[in-house]
């Protein structure tokens, strides 16, 4: 499979005794008490963890937390990360109180084989986004091997994510990276027949290039959230105080005229639930085309879940990325539970990108979850594969081109 070609698989580096630099994505979502409200990426690195503590590996764990933009700041501090990381691990993970200097290099320097620690937030260093040389060869100073699991960074072309691989010969990705890369791959590179794909969240101008892009490889393509409403005025319907992105009308035109040249389907709502508030605690469900004065389309209705569902249950590809509607208000998350649903009883291989939709999928509890054959950590890494870019952390971990 080209997109992992010349890359190494952890499993195919020496690791025992070495100090093996994983860098994780352990970006996760924390509530005002610093609590962490949804720890699946840090579940989702444990195997690639366990296995070089297994291997005897000195394992120097790194990530970024939010955008703290150079400066330290306490609120973004991975302490919560590192400590629920022990919790699931059940074992010691040593937290020196800075990524780079005398902490971490005293910390790794008395770590025994399987001893693990985790550096703080590489980001509270401007050089990490910068991907300065200097800070690069000072996370370099600190490690022998690199592993890269951090799925959802590797479209930042930042010191850890695509400096420090460059300069160390032995380097690869961990599990989570190559289940990654190797789902998202099937769907970009041969999916099988119908492919159908479902695309929700706020805006079109977010999602345009990863529509141009499905667009050459589907069979149809589902539109809810706010995103079809641009579509459906830029079709003539009077979508009212919904929101809609005016600038964007033209564009969605062009973009339903290429559909239709390429034999596309886009599928777009018959019916939404509305509402004259984003707070609204219950909605009614209208056709699309008698949306009432003063009403928003929060939600797709009943019958578009009917109409998407029919394309899913045929689908043997599927890739869903964002939400049918302002589902993180329960009067209006039946249309993205639904999808979720829908997706989970296909018979598809079925990918889920990362960010809400993923989120609702794990809301939806774990039976749902394991349904579907893989659900992505990275939402913005994820979209850049599906819109086939090459992602900078990929490509600095192939061979070729190292110390
Ligand atoms: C994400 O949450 O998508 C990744 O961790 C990347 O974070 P960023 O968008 O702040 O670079």
């Amino acid at each position: 499979m080209a997109y992992l070609d010349g890359i190494q698989s952890i499993e195919e580096l020496s690791l025992e005794n070495q100090r093996v630099f994983i860098r994780v994505d352990f970006n996760v979502p924390l509530d005002k008490q610093q609590q962490i409200t949804d720890d699946e990426r840090i579940a989702a690195a444990i195997p690639t963890i366990q296995y070089a503590v297994e291997t005897g590996a000195k394992v120097i764990l790194a990530s970024h937390l939010g955008r703290p933009k150079g400066k330290v700041a306490p609120e973004y501090s991975l302490e919560p990360c590192g400590a629920r990381l022990a919790e699931l691990m059940k074992l010691e993970v040593h937290m020196p109180d800075d990524c780079i200097g005398d902490a971490p290099r005293k910390v790794i320097q008395d770590l025994r084989a399987g001893q693990v620690c985790l550096l703080e937030n590489l980001r509270f260093h401007a050089e990490e986004e910068a991907n300065d040389e200097g800070f690069v060869k000072e996370l370099g100073d600190l490690c022998d091997v690199y592993v890269s699991d951090a799925f959802g960074a590797m479209h930042r072309a930042h010191a850890s994510t695509a400096g420090l691989p460059r300069i160390k010969a032995q380097r690869g990705m961990g599990f989570l990276v190559k289940r990654e890369i190797a789902s998202l791959a099937r769907v970009v590179d041969s999916p099988a027949r119908p492919f159908v794909a479902v695309l929700g969240g706020a805006k079109v101008a977010d999602k345009i290039e990863v529509i141009e892009s499905l667009l050459q490889k589907c069979d149809a393509i589902c539109i809810g959230g706010a995103m079809a409403n641009t579509l459906l005025a830029a079709q003539g319907h009077k979508l009212q105080a919904s929101r809609v992105e005016t600038d964007w009308l033209a564009r969605g035109r062009t973009l339903l005229e290429q559909a239709r040249d390429r034999k596309v389907d886009i599928l777009l709502p018959k019916d939404v639930v509305v509402a004259t508030s984003l707070e609204a605690q219950s909605g009614k469900t209208v056709d699309v085309s008698s949306i009432p004065a003063d009403h928003m389309a929060l939600d797709v209705g009943p019958e578009t879940l009917e109409l998407f569902g029919a394309r899913l249950a045929k689908a043997q590809t599927i890739f869903w990325n964002g939400p049918m509607g302002l589902f993180e208000n329960p009067a209006f998350a039946s249309g993205t539970r639904g999808i979720a649903q829908r997706v989970a009883d296909a018979s598809a291989f079925s990918v889920v990108g990362g960010g809400d939709s993923a989120a609702a999928v794990r809301q939806a509890g774990p039976e749902l979850a394991e349904k579907i054959d893989h659900i992505s950590t990275g939402g913005g890494a994820s979209l850049e594969l599906i819109e086939g870019k090459k992602l900078p952390g990929i490509e600095a971990l192939r061979s070729g081109g190292a110390e």
